[in-house]
């Protein structure tokens, strides 16, 4: 009991001299010496004060492409010695440092260099500096760093950014505060992670021009592209896909221009809502964006050849095809044949025994164009029909060609600008 009662009465006593002695210690520091905040701390001024600056990133709230803007959130650690708070710390009971609020010491300007925002005092009133009796100051002022930012969305969504933070003490020169970097540089401590962005690598310097001195903190961010791939690349894929499927569609079913326009509506709606989740830049024009129009000026064109080649199949046979087409035409059967696509049913009628025609003809139930789309012969004559499905030959296979050739392209040279 005894004990309890004399450890009550030191607790007591150590608080209570702490108390005293810190209240000795504010009179001494800030008026017995008389602390000016407008005095730059150097007890030889013609010495500059060495600033050490640490930015630690809490957030990346994100990128704006338009405004070419990085927006992040996190806190500085600046340090600095100050001549003029020093003391011993056996005279005030062993207090070894101090917190005080930031307004009332001298305090170095530092402000973004290539911020968005206007220049407001770093920190806040209510903010506390933590003091030391060596005289060692530490500063850690919270801020949302909107900051310019340059961003190159060519090979978007598998680009990458480099952006950067910079710190100028704006208006003492350089031969008073220097500005540096302390001991971390760029840390990521706690880091929100970003839904579009990750950080991957971090650097920081410190330079200086004729009057200011400068520190720059480098992020490196790469975005995330999954979502675009699924949301927007493949879906597109899939209505291309469908668009060129258009010419296997029969011409006489009557349902080509119907369902060529709606692949094509149903792509323009699309775009519209996936061009807004794109990000906009006149500058330079993403090659996934120049990927999606492409595929639109495809859709377009098999509205237009669809509708030409409804026009050709409903002439008379007695007009006149032009010579072009009867060209294109025996092209497409020439090349039907080595494909191996008629060549098992002969070079011409004759080879073609009567029960398979027979076969073939209750197959398709009219047996008129089931005979003639299968065993015509490079020098039979050209209907206009033919000159119809000679198109669709080679509509299929130029369709599928752009959109193999122009979906590998754009993924290569996506992919290999890609880390
Ligand atoms: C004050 O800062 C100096 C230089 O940064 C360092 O050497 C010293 O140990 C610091 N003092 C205390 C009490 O931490
Ligand atoms: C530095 O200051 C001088 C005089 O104030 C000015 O003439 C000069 O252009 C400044 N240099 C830079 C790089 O701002």
């Amino acid at each position: 009991m005894e004990k309890i009662i004399f450890l009550f009465i030191q607790v007591i006593s150590v608080y209570s001299q702490s108390g005293t002695n810190m209240k000795d210690l504010n009179t001494y520091l800030f008026t017995t010496t008389g602390y000016n905040t407008d005095v730059r701390p150097a007890s030889d001024q013609s010495q500059p004060t060495d600033i050490t600056l640490d930015l630690t990133i809490t957030g990346l709230l994100g990128i704006d492409e338009v405004v070419q803007k990085m927006s992040t959130v996190g806190f500085l650690t600046l340090k600095w010695t100050d001549d003029f708070l020093q003391w011993t710390p056996a005279t005030y009971g062993g207090i070894t440092y101090v917190e005080v609020p930031q307004n009332k010491i001298w305090k170095p300007n530092v402000h973004l260099s290539n911020g968005f925002t206007d220049f407001t005092e770093l920190g806040g009133t209510f903010m506390l500096l933590t003091v030391d009796y060596t005289g060692n100051i530490t500063w850690i002022p919270y801020k949302v760093f909107d900051t310019k930012c340059s961003i190159d969305i060519e090979y978007f969504p598998f680009d990458q950014q480099k952006c950067k933070i910079q710190f100028v003490v704006w208006s003492s020169s350089i031969n008073s505060v220097r500005l540096s970097v302390g001991t971390q540089g760029v840390a990521l401590d706690d880091l929100q992670s970003n839904g579009e962005w990750d950080i991957i690598e971090t650097s920081s310097e410190s330079f200086t021009d004729d009057n200011s001195s400068f520190v720059a903190c480098y992020l490196t961010l790469k975005r995330i592209p999954l979502i675009y791939v699924f949301e927007i690349l493949l879906p597109t894929v899939f209505l291309s896909i469908l668009g060129v499927m258009t010419f296997v569609l029969p011409v006489e079913s009557g349902e080509r221009i119907s369902y060529s326009i709606t692949i094509f509506l149903s792509f323009a709606v699309f775009l519209t809502i996936a061009i807004a989740s794109l990000p906009g830049n006149s500058h330079a024009i993403p090659y996934f964006s120049r990927y999606l129009i492409l595929q639109l000026c495809i859709d377009v064109l098999v509205v237009i050849i669809s509708s030409v080649q409804i026009r050709f199949y409903h002439r008379e046979e007695t007009q006149p095809i032009p010579k072009i087409l009867v060209k294109i035409t025996k092209l497409a059967r020439i090349l039907q044949c080595r494909g191996g696509y008629c060549a098992k049913k002969g070079t011409s009628p004759d080879q073609v025994s009567p029960k398979e025609l027979d076969s073939k003809s209750s197959e398709k139930g009219n047996d008129v164009i089931a005979f003639k789309g299968e065993v015509q012969c490079e020098n039979d004559a050209v209907t206009w029909k033919d000159v119809v499905s000679a198109i669709d030959f080679f509509m299929f296979i130029f369709l599928v060609l752009i959109l193999a050739l122009s979906s590998i392209i754009t993924f290569i040279v996506l992919v290999t600008k890609y880390h």
